[in-house]
């Protein structure tokens, strides 16, 4: 249910006139021009500029795609754990490449619904139950107690005001809805294996430059092991956490992966001066040779519950 007490059904029938697919959630053309505003920058369309390090650029589907590739299978027996079935009403915030969105819009099934939503709607497609929407986390509005489940995953490590977005996620969960948050602690990445000395400590220096870059840029990098705390505070019920490492070998989707951030915050990573073009340059080498393995970080999935009236 919205503030204004209209239910999801109905503001997506008006906004349906309003405004078009992709188009901001919440406050129509206003929000998009205020958040804009608001963070100090220009966007495109479909777009909204946050501080979210990873811009838009021709690189972006394939860092979805390696990502999705390492990720889902893990957050997909979490969503499993917690019974996400026929006729659920979902949120999945920033979805990105929209693999999660897809899933559980096919679990749902004609019964249920799900809502994507992203600053970046590029990756996202609709589908007969899954709506696409334009929508920045921190700034517009979620509908009130409308959702079974509001999953989000490595959304909130990137944002600095990550408070306020958890309490909107938490206000649009119904009574005995679930939260589900499958975040990074990015301190935890060792290698396990590595050709030799000099490739491991090479490896150290990308990790050290990489969460320098996203700490600064308003990360919390160990959000993952803050959120259980993050999630009882916010009231919820039934918290529970899980974490899950695996190894990523050279040229594994982790990997790849890793290469492709490489590349798209090249300069900021050069920017830091803790590691120059000619050790990146090595390192993607590195990132493709099996006999290199790292542990992925530690991916931590906290779930809660928002309690239902006694
Ligand atoms: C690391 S990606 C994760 C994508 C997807 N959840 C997944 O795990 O495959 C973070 C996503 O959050 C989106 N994002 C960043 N800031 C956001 C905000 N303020 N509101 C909504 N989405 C945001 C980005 O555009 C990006 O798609």
């Amino acid at each position: 249910m919205y503030a204004d007490g209209r239910r999801i059904d109905e503001w997506r029938a008006t906004r349906a006139e309003s405004t078009p697919e992709g188009g901001p959630i919440g406050h129509g053309a206003t929000t998009r021009t205020l958040t804009r505003r608001a963070r100090g920058c220009g966007g495109t369309d479909g777009v909204l500029m946050t501080g979210y390090v990873f811009e838009t650029s021709d690189l972006l589907d394939e860092q979805r795609k390696y990502m999705q590739q390492s990720l889902d299978p893990m957050t997909i027996a979490r969503l499993e754990s917690l019974e996400v079935g026929p006729g659920w009403r979902c949120v999945d915030v920033g979805g990105g490449g929209g693999s999660i969105a897809r899933w559980l819009g096919e679990r749902v099934g004609d019964t249920g619904h799900v809502l994507v939503t992203d600053v970046d709607t590029g990756g996202l497609a609709g589908a007969h139950n899954v709506t696409v929407r334009l929508h920045d986390i921190v700034d517009d509005e979620l509908p009130d107690a409308e959702f079974d489940l509001v999953h989000a995953r490595l959304v909130l490590l990137h944002l600095a005001q990550r408070d306020r977005a958890l309490a909107r996620m938490v206000r649009a969960l119904k009574p005995g809805g679930w939260l589900l948050l499958v975040e990074f602690d990015c301190t935890w990445m060792p290698v396990l294996s590595a050709p030799d000395d000099a490739a491991e400590a090479l490896f150290g220096r990308f990790h050290e430059a990489l969460c320098h870059l996203l700490s600064g840029s308003g990360a919390d990098i160990a959000w993952g092991v803050r959120a259980y705390r993050a999630l009882q505070d916010q009231g919820l019920v039934e918290v529970g956490n899980r974490a899950h490492a695996e190894a990523w070998p050279g040229d594994s989707a982790g990997c790849r992966w890793l290469h492709v951030n490489s590349l798209q915050l090249q300069e900021q990573l050069i920017g830091t001066g803790l590691i120059t073009d000619v050790e990146l340059d090595a390192l993607r080498g590195l990132l493709t040779d099996p006999t290199f393995v790292v542990s992925s970080y530690l991916t931590i999935s906290t779930w809660g519950r928002r309690a239902t009236a006694v």
